[in-house]
């Protein structure tokens, strides 16, 4: 099995360009469906999701096409309607393709995209929308099928701020007759990021990075041009990298008025941060320090899949940290892989107590889910001696090439094939 082997004990000296967001692509692959043309992509992620969407782009009879880390859609034509069952399990966050394949094609079939490694993974303010929108659903053994003679505009009051339903719900709207209005609606940058792209295919919609974002459907959408912008999670990973290793870092084209939260707390925990028109210089010299309670929340709050890298990071933090995870109920799956290199962490239900240890040493660890197995590598670059990060196949999901940007941030991680 292939392994991602940290050699800790090393500072950090360096400088990496971020890769495009996995999750403003994602949605934004959903979105060219909406688009009777070409649409290009710049600084598109080659990432395990992305490929996955694009097999999906496919099975509807859609043409995909790489220029260097340019990625070409042209939806001109689609032949069906259905993703097979195969596409759906190698992508959890396929139900985004529902409402762009309601709006588009008036209906779509896709098997229950189900749970996932941070548990349960409901969809049912996804399909409560796009019903309020006036799209028949039916549930039978796993699959959806879904149908709308025609989507009409009008409240959608979400009972809590979903990232996936605001998307959802957004790209149905387009297709939609009259005007929609997602209340309680996610704030993330990446909301505000698939307004931007869809604006430039044509539509009209605003408000997004509120918490109500206004859709005026039923305008015929053409192809547009779009740079995907940098991950703010890779960028959280790798100032978390910085902290744990110490040294100092540039991360090119990252953007720090995405992360102020994550800034806020390295700060507090030690971490010179300063930010310019090209990106982030993080830097560690003197000794790490515990901070206050860590909070997870929807954005503009500590986002949840900066939890784990965060708390890898503080392991060897002076005094104690305590986190609560507030979004998904299974996200300390990483705990027990931590402990095994050393770490000291106690974990009550949603509440994670780490106290900072002297060191940490290499070991054989798993990944359990993404974030999980980033984590792991962030707390080897700490560790002495050598840490085999496996489950890589996780970590590919969101990190185009995490060895290379870590060496070109002067540690030194290899992956190692068996
Ligand atoms: C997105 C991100 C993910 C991130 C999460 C929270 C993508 C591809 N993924 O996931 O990396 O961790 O936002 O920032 O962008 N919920 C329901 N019913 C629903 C939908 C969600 O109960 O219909 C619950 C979920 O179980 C979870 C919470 O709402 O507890 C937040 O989920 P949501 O914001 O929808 O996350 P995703 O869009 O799945």
């Amino acid at each position: 099995m292939s392994c991602f082997a940290v050699t800790g004990g090393k500072k950090l000296s360096g400088e990496v360009t971020i890769q495009g967001a996995k999750n403003s692509v994602l949605p934004i692959l959903a979105a060219t469906l909406l688009s009777r043309g070409q649409c290009v992509l710049e600084n598109c992620p080659r990432l395990r999701d992305v490929m996955a969407s694009i097999q999906i782009l496919q099975s509807l009879g859609c043409r995909t096409w790489w220029q260097g880390n340019a990625l070409s859609v042209d939806t001109t034509y689609i032949s069906g309607a259905v993703i097979p069952d195969t596409l759906m399990r190698e992508m959890r966050s396929s139900a985004i393709f529902l409402g762009a394949m309601l709006a588009r094609c008036g209906e779509a079939e896709l098997s229950y995209p189900g749970g996932c490694e941070l548990g349960p993974r409901p969809i049912d303010l996804h399909l409560g929308g796009l019903r309020q929108l006036g799209a028949d659903i039916e549930e039978e053994g796993g699959r959806l099928r879904c149908k709308s003679a025609k989507l009409r505009g009008c409240d959608i009051a979400l009972s809590l701020p979903s990232v996936g339903a605001t998307e959802n719900l957004m790209l149905a709207a387009c297709g939609a007759e009259g005007t929609t209005r997602i209340l309680h609606a996610a704030r993330e940058p990446e909301i505000v990021e698939l307004q931007a792209f869809l604006r430039l295919c044509g539509a009209e919609v605003s408000g997004a990075g509120s918490d109500c974002v206004v859709i005026r459907g039923g305008k015929p959408l053409h192809g547009c041009s779009h740079r995907v912008r940098a991950d703010r999670i890779v960028t959280a990973t790798y100032l978390c990298g910085a902290a744990a290793a110490g040294g100092e870092v540039f991360l090119r084209q990252a953007r720090a008025d995405d992360l102020t939260a994550v800034v806020t707390v390295l700060r507090e925990a030690g971490c010179e941060i300063r930010k310019d028109a090209a990106g982030i210089f993080c830097g560690r010299k003197g000794k790490l320090r515990a901070v206050s309670t860590v909070r997870t929340a929807p954005y503009p709050g500590f986002p949840t899949d900066a939890q784990s890298v965060l708390m890898a990071a503080l392991l060897c933090g002076e005094g104690t940290t305590v986190f609560e995870e507030n979004i998904f109920e299974n996200r300390y799956r990483h705990v027990s892989e931590l402990c095994r290199m050393g770490g000291d962490i106690r974990v009550l239900g949603r509440v994670a107590v780490v106290n900072g240890v002297r060191h940490l040493h290499g070991a054989a660890v798993e990944s359990t889910d993404l974030r999980g197995g980033a984590a792991l590598c962030v707390a080897g670059l700490s560790a002495e001696g050598r840490t085999q990060v496996g489950g890589i196949h996780h970590i590919q999901r969101g990190y185009a090439d995490l060895p290379g940007d870590l060496r070109a941030l002067g540690a030194d991680v290899v992956q190692e094939d068996e």
